[in-house]
């Protein structure tokens, strides 16, 4: 089976033609992506109806290399696959629409995937990408963290499309907490990245920064008192020195209280893996740690690779296949984007 996969929920307008092979394994024809990163860079955030325009200007250009790139003739595809939700409505949109029509046009079978679920498959084995390994496939049941600029959640993966929401965010997403503050810090937008950068320099235990929630039992995480606490703790006068310390006791906050949480419903739960994805997964000691502290245990810890954190139609594709292999498909004339649409 080869799947045409669309992802525009924020501000990426990605492509991506996967094969799906037998054993749940995958081969990538084409990984594209066209990021609007410089567009939004002088906002200091995404402006939805700027990331709504360009992802207009940008689908079709994105589909004709995507299809160069896997060397088929266009329309050579057996399933079309595309973002419903959650994210920007007139993002989506864009995305849906495009591959409404591309069903209606081809006489393609088309699925709508949650956003979410494409981060949880971000974890599974693929072949094709540059500087991906193959590894195993993790076992269920699975406890997932997916943290991204819009989303922090625990979520249970009994089975395949069996979820259960264990803990969310009740504020800001862990990654629009490293956004905020880093423009505290007045780094250019997006923040996360570069704030982790800088805490490399940095002394984490300089400030005693709050580890909200570490201690509750429920599986729930807030992060607003955090990003204020960073900035009652700022002095006038931001040294290089200063900047640097902050980030480091910001991020290792953050982490902090990330681990614990996961840990906790490790405890509970006692799952077969961990699955870590979304933007945050790329985060070097958020992996780091939580390679060390599952080091021992039986449940194995996979974390997405560096190019499928980031919002991609890669793991939109590897989603898809298990609604595919189901039958459970979507038709062009009903199928909607759904800006809230909840996994679990
Ligand atoms: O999954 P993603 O590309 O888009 C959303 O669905 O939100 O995640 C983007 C988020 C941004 O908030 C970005 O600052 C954050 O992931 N991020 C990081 C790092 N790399 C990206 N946060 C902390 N450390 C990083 N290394
Ligand atoms: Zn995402």
């Amino acid at each position: 089976m080869r799947i045409l996969a669309i992802e525009t929920s924020c501000d990426d307008t990605a492509v991506s033609i996967v094969d799906v092979l037998a054993g749940e394994r995958f081969r990538v024809l084409a990984h594209t992506s066209y990021s609007q990163v410089k567009t939004h860079r002088k906002y200091g955030g995404v402006v939805p109806e700027v990331a709504a325009r360009e992802h207009a200007v940008m689908i079709v250009p994105t589909l004709r290399l995507a299809f160069e790139q896997a060397r088929i003739p266009l329309g050579k595809v057996d399933v079309i696959a595309v973002t419903r939700g959650p994210g920007l409505m007139t993002s989506l949109r864009v995305g849906v629409e495009t591959a409404r029509t591309l069903s209606a046009l081809w006489k393609k079978p088309l699925v709508g995937v949650n956003h979410i679920e494409g981060h949880l498959y971000s974890c599974w084995p693929v072949h094709g990408i540059r500087g991906v390994g193959k590894g195993e496939r993790p076992k269920l049941p699975a406890i997932a963290l997916i943290v991204s600029g819009g989303h922090t959640e625990l979520i249970l993966m009994k089975g395949q499309g069996q979820y259960k929401l264990l803990g969310r965010t009740r504020d800001d997403a862990s990654g629009e907490a490293f956004d905020k503050v880093a423009k505290l810090l007045n780094l250019p937008y997006p923040g996360g990245p570069r704030l982790a950068k800088l805490a490399e320099r940095g002394n984490s235990s300089a400030y005693d920064f709050p580890r909200p929630m570490i201690a509750t039992h429920n599986l729930d995480f807030s992060f607003a008192g955090l990003k204020t606490a960073v900035r009652y703790a700022m002095p006038n006068r931001l040294t290089p020195k200063v900047k640097a310390n902050l980030a480091a006791s910001f991020q290792q906050s953050v982490i902090d209280v990330l681990t614990a949480k996961t840990l906790k419903a490790v405890k509970r739960y006692q799952p077969k893996s961990v699955l870590l994805g979304g933007g945050v997964a790329a985060n070097k000691l958020l992996r780091q740690t939580l390679n060390a502290k599952l080091k021992n245990n039986s449940t194995k810890l996979f974390i997405a690779p560096l190019p499928l954190c980031t919002d991609n139609a890669t793991m939109i594709a590897m989603a898809a296949s298990f609604h595919a292999k189901r039958r459970r498909f979507d038709h062009w004339q009903t199928l909607r984007a759904d800006p809230n649409w909840e996994l679990c």
